[in-house]
């Protein structure tokens, strides 16, 4: 039988259950090892990509977007859990500024622009004209609104021309009376159908606009966009929602210590309440020493007051580290210490481990405690993925993801090129905008102790749709190879192998000079 072990593999392609003990004096990282093909039946097209976090919270694809101040606010967010997947909202911001931006996710109308860009009345069309060119915008029709937000038109891009500079908006909209609205309470539960009929009876209108009983404006449709979303709708991955529709999203919360020491109960409470007031779907626990007092009881504090939410914990690499916050109250254990790109744990501090070893390691502990593993960190192209999640059940991305346009940050022009900023949340530059607790460090002791990450850069990439399109096109493939139709059989089938520094030269492009590296 063609899927039957042959017994000469089976002395060199081991199961991870065979292969890790094996190995059990050196630590493995993604590159260190191989998997071997499988008999398979499976077309990667085919294979499904879901996968469970904790019970109530299950996502399409398995990837999640890191809790980094360069990488996860709302846009990203909402991008990623479009994609089937989930965005980890950081926590480098005031508690307040984080709320909304788990609110601006768990509100989003797919394909309604809910802030447009509004002029108003009384500037002129110059003014308009030099916004576009100092915010690169790509468009040049405006809702025209008055202090009140009331709509007072709309502003067509043939009349923001040069030309007309010093006219005022006013002068040139097109009235109130003649512009197409909808109301906000015919949406319904489907506003893209509703805004796609609207378009059909409409020909030649690109644009419509979105008003309340009071004539205030709460968004904008455009046609392009609800052509595009009717094309995706026939996407293999779903958008990830909760039970009500609403687009999942993950907050990341840190182990804060009051004045006193203490862990600040009150605070963690009362934030994480306001959080799950407004939606949130899981709450990591996310800091560099998951393995540790404080966020010990952070988890269990959390458990206690919310049975059922689910929580994410860590950071830790040892089998005690994972059973440590299974036994807190975590329902999904963050693995990484020192893996990630812009990472200088491992330098710094002089620990941590390699992370294929360490997903092993833990996921030993996390089978016995019933708890599910996420590889956080270190994650530089697909097949990396693929080896995570022989171990894991989802993937924490941040330096591949951290170039798209949805991550937070201004894009920066050097030498010609256009990059986006990506820096370590260890970093001496994020630990003093915030993020000290996370390393064990108040705020003020930020500027006198070691940063553990760097501040880096990242060429501009494609949207977050491209980028994930060939993340999850290479997940396929690797399944395709294994005969796996979905993850718990990617688990099942791995067989891995070590790989020596000349078979990892082996694996990458070698004696040809590159012309072309992506499509
Ligand atoms: P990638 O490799 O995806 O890693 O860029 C993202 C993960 O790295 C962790 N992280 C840090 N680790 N010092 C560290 O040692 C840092 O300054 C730092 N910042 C982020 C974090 O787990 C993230 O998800």
């Amino acid at each position: 039988m063609a899927d039957a072990p042959h017994p000469v593999d089976s002395e060199f392609y081991l199961p991870a259950g065979q292969f890790f003990p094996a190995q059990r004096h050196v630590a493995l990282t993604y590159d260190d090892v191989t998997l071997a093909t499988q008999f398979s039946d499976v077309l990667p097209r085919d294979t499904q990509l879901n996968t469970t976090l904790a019970e109530g919270l299950s996502l399409n694809i398995p990837v999640i977007s890191a809790d980094m101040d360069t990488v996860t606010e709302a846009p990203m967010a909402i991008a990623i859990a479009l994609n089937g997947g989930l965005g980890l909202i950081h926590y480098n911001m005031p508690e307040k500024e984080q709320l909304r931006q788990v609110s601006r996710v768990k509100n989003h109308v797919h394909g309604l622009i809910q802030d447009p860009i509004q002029v108003k009345p009384e500037q002129q069309i110059g003014d308009v004209l030099r916004m576009i060119e100092e915010r690169r915008f790509t468009f040049s029709t405006f809702p025209v609104v008055d202090a009140q937000n009331k709509l007072v038109g709309l502003l067509p891009g043939h009349v923001v021309k040069h030309r007309y500079a010093t006219k005022l908006v006013s002068e040139a909209l097109t009235p109130r009376s003649q512009v197409h609205t909808l109301n906000v309470r015919e949406l319904g539960n489907n506003p893209i159908a509703r805004a796609d009929r609207f378009f059909s009876d409409n020909p030649g209108i690109h644009k419509i606009l979105v008003v309340d009983d009071q004539d205030c404006l709460h968004g904008l449709f455009t046609l392009s966009d609800i052509e595009r979303i009717t094309l995706e709708r026939r996407a293999q991955f779903k958008p990830a929602r909760d039970p009500k529709f609403r687009l999942v999203c993950g907050a990341a919360v840190s182990a804060t210590r009051n004045p006193f020491g203490e862990l600040d109960r009150e605070r963690l409470i009362n934030h994480v309440g306001a959080l799950v007031d407004r939606g949130i779907d899981l709450v990591a626990v996310s800091t560099a020493h998951g393995f540790s007092k404080g966020v010990g009881e952070a988890v269990r504090m959390i458990r206690s007051a919310f049975p059922s939410l689910p929580i994410l914990a860590g950071n830790v690499t040892t089998a005690a580290g994972v059973e440590f916050l299974a036994a807190a109250g975590a329902n999904s254990i963050k693995v990484g210490q020192g893996p990630g790109s812009i990472c200088t744990t491992r330098l710094v501090a002089g620990v941590g481990i390699p992370q294929l070893t360490a997903l092993y390691v833990c996921s030993r502990a996390a089978a016995e405690r019933k708890v599910t593993l996420v590889a956080d960190g270190g994650i530089n192209k697909s097949g990396d993925i693929v080896k995570a999640l022989t171990l894991a059940q989802a993937v924490i991305c941040g330096g591949l993801l951290a170039g798209c346009p949805e991550a937070p940050g201004e894009t920066l022009e050097i030498g010609g090129k256009l990059y986006k900023q990506y820096r370590g949340m260890g970093s001496a530059a994020a630990m003093k905008a915030g993020a000290a607790a996370r390393y064990g460090h108040t705020r003020d002791s930020a500027q006198k102790v070691a940063a553990e990450g760097v501040e880096a850069l990242k060429e501009l990439s494609g949207p977050l749709d491209q980028v994930l399109a060939q993340l999850i096109g290479g997940i396929q493939s690797g399944m395709g190879y294994l005969g796996a139709s979905d993850l718990a059989q990617l688990r099942h089938r791995a067989r891995f192998i070590r790989v020596t520094s000349a078979g990892q030269r082996e694996s990458a492009p070698h004696d040809v000079i590159e012309v072309k590296t992506t499509k």
